[in-house]
């Protein structure tokens, strides 16, 4: 069982347990865990009594990989060319984005975000496109900032090995370096919340979750507790505001 976040604010705002916040956004490299643990806060702040709503922001880019061997190319780029591609992901990114949005307000549900238009800026910037980065900018910039973005910080050889293993796809040592230094050269990093996502999933779920029960209350849950968590021990209490927090906020990253 994977603890929730209950209702306890350290910043000592207990009275306001309406707030929420509308759009959390994970950022970050590839292979640094967006995915994973986007669908897991997604899945903890719904049993914490939060509902939201997982959403990926993709680019595109494996399915235009798959597209491109199909038909004798080597990758998308040699598909599309850099240029082309750029312009293929940056709009897919923002169709996903809208939708997201879109939905996510009609339906009132948190948006978790699995990526978001920063890291389409850092696409541009580690692919050598910067003179593009303005016109995406000037179409992206209608999307509001989200509430919270987790830049998820991870060694690009980790991000390497993870990625090996998941053998999905590859990137190469080069490109993972390029990115990670398009992220920190981003106007918007000093705004992230730096999360170290070099070790487990469940250290990293659990520095995302001190950083959010410091500034939105969620209300107690008294329903059954999301998949679990690998690594993370069992809850420690019942579902009432207290140990769940306080417990995960001592291993912040
Ligand atoms: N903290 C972690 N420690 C070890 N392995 C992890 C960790 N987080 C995720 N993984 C694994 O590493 C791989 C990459 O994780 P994930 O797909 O979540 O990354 P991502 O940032 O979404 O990557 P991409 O940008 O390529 O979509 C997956 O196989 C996942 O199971
Ligand atoms: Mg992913």
């Amino acid at each position: 069982m994977a603890p929730v976040p209950q209702h306890r604010s350290t910043s000592g705002n207990d009275a306001d347990t309406t707030r929420r916040p509308r759009a959390i956004a994970l950022v970050g490299i590839d292979g640094s865990g967006k995915t994973t643990q986007a669908h897991q806060l997604a899945d903890l702040l719904t049993a914490g009594g939060m509902p939201a709503t997982y959403w990926q922001n993709a680019g595109g880019r494996r399915w235009l990989g798959r597209l491109a061997r199909r038909l004798g190319r080597r990758d998308p780029q040699h598909l599309l060319g850099r240029t082309g591609l750029l312009f293929v992901e940056s709009v897919l990114r923002w169709l996903a984005i809208a939708r997201a949005l879109l939905r996510s307000t009609l339906r009132r549900r948190v948006a978790v975000m699995d990526r978001y238009a920063a890291c389409q800026y850092a696409s541009i910037r580690a692919h050598g496109g910067h003179r593009w980065e303005v016109v995406a900018r000037a179409f992206y910039r209608i999307f509001p900032a989200p509430d919270v973005t987790f830049l998820l910080d991870v060694a690009p050889a980790e991000a390497y090995r993870r990625i090996e293993e998941r053998g999905t796809d590859h990137e190469s040592m080069e490109f993972l370096a390029a990115s990670v230094a398009a992220y920190r050269s981003l106007p918007e990093h000093p705004r992230f919340v730096v999360v170290d996502a070099n070790g487990t999933p469940a250290e990293v779920t659990a520095a995302i979750l001190d950083h959010l029960a410091e500034r939105f209350p969620v209300r107690p849950s008294t329903g059954p507790v999301a998949g679990p968590v690998d690594g993370l021990p069992p809850p420690a209490g019942p579902a009432v505001p207290g140990p769940g927090v306080a417990r995960i906020a001592t291993r912040s990253a």
